[in-house]
């Protein structure tokens, strides 16, 4: 197992340096052929430069957006339960954090696994060396007694990693609502790879949005005060400093709908005129016609049919779904029993 546990929590760094000019060029290039398309798009990954990050605090703090206040009700009301379903009365275990951020969430879990003095390592995983180093000094502050191995790295490089060096079963967490922003094959694609790094025994705690009043849904994600907008909006912003843009913001209005019956959440920047845009980095002008939208992030919600049909179609067994007093926000921990040694996509019989 792990060792050399000193004062100082260890970090693990599997990111690839990647210079400010590769990953200038990278975002020039993502942005470049998201905008070539005919339907316009950008990835929701380059929200959060310094400001975005600022704006995006913002947003969990709004009235109308729930969902962080829904996921930490139901850890704050569910926690002894939640850590003994994850502590599962057997030995050491690792508990894998993809997307740690802060670990704000976490923490709750954290602190009540502790107080049932289950044997654990925390793995926060992140790609940002800044969140994951910000995060280590806070847990050595706040939780000294908690025994942690941070990675800095992209969650598959994170995986592997363990597979190869930490043996042990294994509670794997994404939380907030991050699996709702893949569109539905994105999805599969992802939770078919995590499951290749699941054995009988280990775990899977995800946090999901569920379908509600479309206008409670709405209001989430174009709040009366303008921060989703002024976040949303960013990115332009963002394009301007970094790769010497020269979009006219106010030209450009934040959007948002919901399609109840594909369950999704679309947010959208709209050209209020007709107009050119340059940007210097990519050596390329784009052209926008009136009320023509950059599609900015899609973010899905779930039935409850759909949280079961998601054990199914990846060969987990759904052992429990968590809730908030509203049945707003759902934790659901997904299991790998020892009869779901099938490989995921072959449909084991698994209730
Ligand atoms: N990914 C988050 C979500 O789906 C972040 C988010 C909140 C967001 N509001 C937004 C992304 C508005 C784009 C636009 O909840």
């Amino acid at each position: 197992m792990l060792r050399n546990y000193t004062s100082t929590y260890p970090i693990t760094d599997l990111s690839t340096p990647v210079t400010g000019t590769s990953a200038l060029n990278r975002f020039a290039s993502d942005i470049a052929d998201g905008l070539n398309r005919t339907l316009k798009t950008t990835s929701s990954k380059y929200f959060y430069d310094a400001e975005g990050s600022r704006l995006f605090q913002q947003i969990m703090h709004l009235p109308e957006y729930y969902l962080t206040r829904c996921e930490q009700e139901i850890f704050t009301t569910h926690k002894q339960t939640i850590a003994k379903q994850l502590a599962d009365g057997q030995g050491s275990f690792n508990l894998v954090d993809l997307g740690a951020g802060d670990a704000t969430k976490t923490k709750l879990i954290l602190q009540e696994l502790l107080q049932q003095n289950a044997a654990f390592t925390y793995v926060p995983v992140d790609i940002s060396g800044d969140a994951v180093s910000e995060l280590c000094e806070n847990l050595q502050h706040e939780l000294p007694q908690l025994q942690t191995q941070a990675i800095v790295g992209d969650y598959f490089d994170a995986l592997d990693w363990l597979d190869a060096t930490t043996p042990g079963r294994k509670v794997l967490l994404f939380l907030g609502s991050n699996i709702g922003n893949f569109a539905p094959e994105e999805r599969t694609a992802f939770l078919q790879k995590v499951r290749e790094h699941m054995q009988p025994g280990d775990m899977l705690l995800i946090g999901m949005d569920l379908c509600k009043a479309p206008e409670t849904i709405l209001q989430a994600y174009n709040d009366a005060s303008g921060v989703t907008a002024a976040f949303n909006l960013n990115l332009l912003h963002r394009i301007n400093r970094e790769l010497e843009g020269n979009f006219i913001v106010e030209q450009f209005a934040h959007f948002a709908l919901y399609d109840p019956q594909q369950g999704v959440m679309k947010s959208y920047v709209v050209s209020k005129q007709q107009q050119d845009v340059s940007i210097k980095a990519t050596g390329q002008t784009f052209h926008f016609n009136a009320w023509e939208a950059i599609h900015t992030e899609s973010s899905y919600k779930f039935t409850k049919q759909q949280l079961h049909d998601i054990a199914i179609e990846n060969g987990f067994t759904l052992q429990h779904i968590f809730q908030d007093k509203n049945d707003y926000f759902a934790d659901v921990l997904y299991t790998v029993d020892q009869h779901d040694r099938t490989e995921p996509g072959l449909r084991g019989k698994l209730f």
